[in-house]
């Protein structure tokens, strides 16, 4: 019998969480043939409706689900106990009038023990998505709170982003989403983020040849993009769970299959220097995966306008890593 992973996933009893662990348990992620074990961790007051969302997972009777453990954050070692991943979607909620330095403040201790108990308690495997916001800083502290646990192993989502840019890219191009490729989210997941669009393709040429309109490529289609997660609040009055679910899993599935020839896909990872990116910064970059490790894709150019974009975002990580820096080791 395939032994099976474990995946651990805080914020278990949120919004994203309902999206996410029915998927997860369905064998969507790893396949039909792989267990999965789930871990989920909450803050204690969530832990009934924590109950209530394994009962419902133990409804489904999914075939590939092998088990469920519970625990809660003042037991997270218990929580990430031989876990292969660790999806760390909880995390506080940007409040009224709480600015977003003030936001990194209130979250940055949550990261330091989440990275310290999964430096103890993870398997010798383990890679880790952030998804909680800010995801970039977060993951950010984790990493320096987990000696253990080597640097590539730690990502970033700002995959519902690059979603976002190719189905605008798509429907403004009239072609399906699965003929846009190649388009990376460069930075941080905030306002500043940059879809690059000079590097993407559209039905395998460079989508500025098939949009011909750069004055929307460099204005409404990058500001859609950057402020796509507000419009949603706006209309919804919630945030984005769904699509945010979604691509928790194209990160998971991206990470561990070897990514095809030709093809990108982006994450926050660890800087090693790559494009000017200080290292050691979270920050999304294009990457290919071998199934295993990430590779940043090198030698892509980048104009003056892209250039500064890509400052900008750049400008704005370092900011919040200096903001925490008393939680970085
Ligand atoms: P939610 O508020 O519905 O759920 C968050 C859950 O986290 C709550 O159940 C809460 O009890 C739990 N939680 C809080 N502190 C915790 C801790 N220390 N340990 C374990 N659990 C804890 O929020 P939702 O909609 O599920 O979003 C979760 C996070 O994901 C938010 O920070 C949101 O901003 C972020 N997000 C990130 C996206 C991205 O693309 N990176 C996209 C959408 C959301």
């Amino acid at each position: 019998m395939t032994a099976p992973i474990r995946v651990a996933v805080t914020g278990a009893a949120g919004q994203i969480g309902y999206s996410l662990l029915f998927r997860i348990a369905s064998g969507q992620v790893f396949g039909p043939d792989q267990p999965v074990i789930l871990h989920l961790v909450e803050i204690p007051p969530a832990m009934s409706a924590l109950d209530g969302v394994e009962m419902e997972l133990d409804d489904c009777a999914f075939p590939t689900l092998a088990g469920v453990v519970k625990a809660d954050s003042d037991h997270l070692e218990d929580g990430f106990a031989d876990c292969n991943y660790v999806l760390c979607v909880g995390s506080v909620p940007r409040g009224k009038g709480m600015e977003r330095s003030d936001l990194i403040r209130i979250n940055g201790p949550i990261f330091t023990s989440t990275g310290q108990a999964i430096s103890s308690a993870a398997a010798s495997d383990v890679r880790v998505l952030v998804v909680g916001n800010p995801c970039n800083t977060n993951c950010l502290i984790a990493m320096n709170n987990a000696p253990n646990v080597p640097n590539d192993r730690w990502y970033a989502m700002t995959m519902l982003d690059q979603n976002r840019a190719i189905s605008q890219l798509a429907q403004k191009s009239g072609q399906p989403v699965s003929e846009v490729t190649n388009m990376t989210i460069w930075g941080n997941h905030s306002a500043t983020q940059y879809p690059d669009f000079y590097n993407a393709k559209i039905d395998g040429k460079p989508a500025t040849e098939v949009i011909t309109d750069e004055a929307w490529l460099q204005g409404e289609f990058i500001s859609t993009v950057q402020k796509r997660g507000a419009a949603i609040i706006q209309a919804r009055g919630a945030s984005s769970a769904a699509s945010a679910a979604n691509g928790i899993i194209d990160t998971v599935k991206a990470i561990a299959n070897p990514t095809a020839a030709g093809a990108t896909f982006s994450a926050a990872v660890c800087s090693d220097g790559s494009y000017g990116v200080d290292e050691g910064l979270i920050s999304s970059f294009p990457l290919t995966s071998d199934g295993k490790n990430w590779s940043i894709v090198q030698g892509q150019s980048h104009n003056e306008f892209a250039q500064a974009k890509i400052d900008a975002t750049v400008a704005e990580l370092k900011e919040e890593r200096d903001t925490v820096k008393d939680l970085l080791k």
